[in-house]
């Protein structure tokens, strides 16, 4: 545990053992979400806008309802329906990479591939894409950050809220407003704010874990190769791969009692940070912690957070992972770094905003 004051004057204390980091993620009758999940540059105790009306921001039991009105489309049967969509859209994208020669693998594939195959269930038809996107990426990313994003995402939302009202149940809206006429009184702003949450982490994350991923894959050839060949398999290196890119960088909680943690008193209103790429890297927890061991097995990362909001999206994290990741090695050509690639600068993704890799000779 050590206590972090920032430039700005944010004060948290960061959690980096594995044991303390499951503690505060699973303990929500002392650690709230409501005061936000990513730690702010200003004060990490002000009141936080939308807090108690989307899941990632609410405590139980309000929670449990937002979660439960969603978590039938998100089950691990659900969503291996999108598997071969999954692998539909990663070869798409790939073979036009590799008809070029190459390119940037950031943006042309990874930041294009998670919401194509999401859309439909999301209930964004493929016009809407494109805008939704650049929606989604300008609500979370540092270097062009406008607070029009998630407004752009809600109000998009808020207009399909308006012309669905009532319908039968498929996607995102649907699930929500069928939630609502089965008893559960959302309101409209619950909605549309968990829309938000939704779409959000839908488009913006796995791009994270899959550049991480090819990097760490570029970086250790002799683990490609044994995938490549069928010796080692994809869904251990998926979790592996997850461990390994975090690409979350740390999960929020706000104290809302003193309590002590890792034998540390935390004061009520204490602003607490798991920081999950250290957890991720726990000795006591992970053997050969600095080593990319793709076939690790139990492999309990935080990078998918814990507890009561553990990642909605995981099993479809997974599906996605695997189809490109499948994708990736079936090829008969294989790809190469081209250039250095150039990362995000902000604590709140371990992200990378540009890969340029060439095809090379598998
Ligand atoms: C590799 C990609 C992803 C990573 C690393 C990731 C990571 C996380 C983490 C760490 C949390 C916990 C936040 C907290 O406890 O405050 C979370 C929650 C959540 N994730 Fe993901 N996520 C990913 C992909 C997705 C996808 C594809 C979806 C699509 C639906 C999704 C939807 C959500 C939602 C709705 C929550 C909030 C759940 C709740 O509060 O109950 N995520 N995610």
């Amino acid at each position: 545990m050590h206590h972090q004051v920032a430039k700005t004057g944010s004060e948290h204390w960061a959690v980096v053992g594995h044991a303390a980091g499951r503690q505060v993620l699973h303990d929500w009758k002392v650690f709230t979400s409501t005061r936000g999940a990513l730690l702010r540059e200003d004060d990490n105790a002000a009141p936080y806008p939308g807090a108690g009306k989307m899941p990632v921001l609410t405590d139980p039991p309000r929670h449990t309802d937002l979660r439960r009105a969603l978590a039938q489309m998100f089950t691990p049967r659900a969503v291996e329906k999108l598997s071969a969509l999954a692998h539909e859209v990663a070869r798409a994208l790939l073979t036009d990479l590799r008809a070029r020669g190459g390119g940037d693998f950031a943006a042309d594939v990874a930041a294009k591939f998670p919401l194509a195959v999401q859309a439909e269930m999301l209930g964004i038809p493929v016009e809407d894409i494109p805008m939704l996107l650049d929606a989604t990426r300008r609500s979370v990313d540092e270097s062009d950050h406008d607070s029009f994003g998630h407004h752009d995402v809600m109000t998009y939302f808020l207009q399909a809220l308006g012309t669905r009202r009532g319908e039968a149940g498929r996607n995102l809206i649907d699930a929500l407003l069928e939630a609502r006429a089965g008893g559960l009184p959302l309101t409209d702003e619950e909605i549309v704010l968990t829309c938000d949450n939704v779409v959000v982490a839908a488009s913006q994350t796995v791009q994270h874990a899959v550049n991480g991923g090819l990097l760490a894959l570029l970086e250790h050839p002799a683990a490609w190769e044994a995938l490549r060949e069928g010796r080692l398999g994809v869904d251990s290196a998926v979790d592996e791969l997850l461990r390994w890119t975090a690409p979350a960088t740390h999960v929020m909680r706000t104290a809302v009692r003193d309590t002590e943690l890792a034998g540390t008193t935390i004061r009520a209103g204490d602003a607490v940070a798991v920081w999950v790429p250290a957890a991720n890297r726990d000795p006591a927890v992970f053997a050969r912690p600095e080593e990319l061991v793709l076939d690790r097995s139990p492999n309990p990362h935080l990078s998918l957070g814990g507890g009561m909001h553990f990642c909605l999206g995981a099993a479809l994290v997974r599906v996605l992972m695997r189809a490109l990741l499948r994708e990736l090695i079936g090829a008969d050509t294989s790809l190469a770094l081209a250039n250095k690639p150039v990362r995000h600068s902000t604590w709140a993704v371990n992200g990378i905003r540009s890969l340029p890799v060439e095809v090379v000779p598998a």
